[in-house]
């Protein structure tokens, strides 16, 4: 059977997309802080190296697809290292593992907020791989008051890095499809305590307006990943679907 690694497994839509691969009788390789095959902190450089031998091994005849599902929103520094980097690094670190494969597929989680204004020089330190420089940076602007800003910059870069990096050598040319998909609200444990709070509810619906059927269960964006890491996705690549129920298109114009 086909074989997903999955990082976030443990909760939200990692889980639900580990639960709807087993269900059509695939195996998952989960990576997560808890609950998972391969317990990794992928913020640090040391853990992502771990989670890559610990794979590798695990994976004994290969790896097909890989879903980067690992991320924070509680504003902090940290984000540049779980959020971009490690995505990112761990991503780029399994590509071999991944061209062995008759159909690779990898898809990373973004963000609408990816979409409304970010930092430039977090995204550009992000881009450029300098990640002390992007911490350094989200430091900066968390002492700024600023903290807000960190997430959509991490989100941002990470879809510029996948849009780049599609149709780089060695990926689409090796046959590897590589997709960002960008949710919209998301009811997990991420956000339910968000909405605890009526101000940031109402903050929310104004900011991510979804008219297509409101806030998503995490099945639905697992729905479109499950898609796009399967063998039947032979020619999408390079792109982001946000999965929003609209609230890309309420807030950019329709004509491309
Ligand atoms: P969640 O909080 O339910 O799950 C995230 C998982 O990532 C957790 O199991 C957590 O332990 C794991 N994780 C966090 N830090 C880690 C680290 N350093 N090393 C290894 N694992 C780590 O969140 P959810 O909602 O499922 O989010 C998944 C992805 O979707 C994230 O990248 C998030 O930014 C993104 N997203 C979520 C939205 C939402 O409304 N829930 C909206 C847009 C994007």
């Amino acid at each position: 059977p086909r074989l997903t690694v999955i990082t976030g497994s443990a909760s939200g839509i990692g889980r639900a997309l580990a639960d709807q691969l087993r269900a059509r009788g695939e195996e998952v390789v989960g990576v997560d802080l808890r609950d998972a095959d391969v317990l990794a902190d992928l913020a640090t450089a040391e853990g992502r190296a771990a989670a890559v031998d610990a794979v590798r091994a695990l994976g004994g005849g290969g790896v097909d697809a890989l879903v980067t599902c690992a991320g924070v929103a509680e504003p902090s520094p940290l984000m540049v290292r779980i959020n971009y980097f490690g995505t990112v690094e761990f991503v780029e670190a399994l590509r071999p593992v991944l061209a062995a494969s008759p159909s690779p597929r990898v898809a990373v989680i973004g963000s609408i907020s990816g979409t409304m204004g970010n930092d430039e020089r977090t995204r550009v330190a992000c881009l450029a791989g300098d990640e002390e420089a992007g911490v350094a940076r989200a430091a900066e602007l968390t002492e700024a008051g600023r903290p807000h800003s960190i997430y959509p910059s991490t989100k941002a870069a990470l879809a510029e890095w996948a849009r780049r990096t599609a149709v780089a050598p060695g990926w689409a040319d090796a046959g590897i499809a590589l997709n960002v998909v960008a949710p919209g609200v998301v009811l997990t444990p991420m956000t339910t305590g968000l909405f605890e709070d009526p101000v940031m509810r109402e903050l929310m619906d104004a900011a991510v307006p979804m008219p297509l059927n409101g806030y998503a269960p995490p099945e639905a964006v697992a729905a479109v990943l499950a898609f796009l890491v399967s063998e039947a996705n032979t020619h999408v690549t390079g792109q982001v679907v946000y999965v929003d129920g609209g609230a890309e298109v309420t807030q950019r114009p329709a004509d491309l």
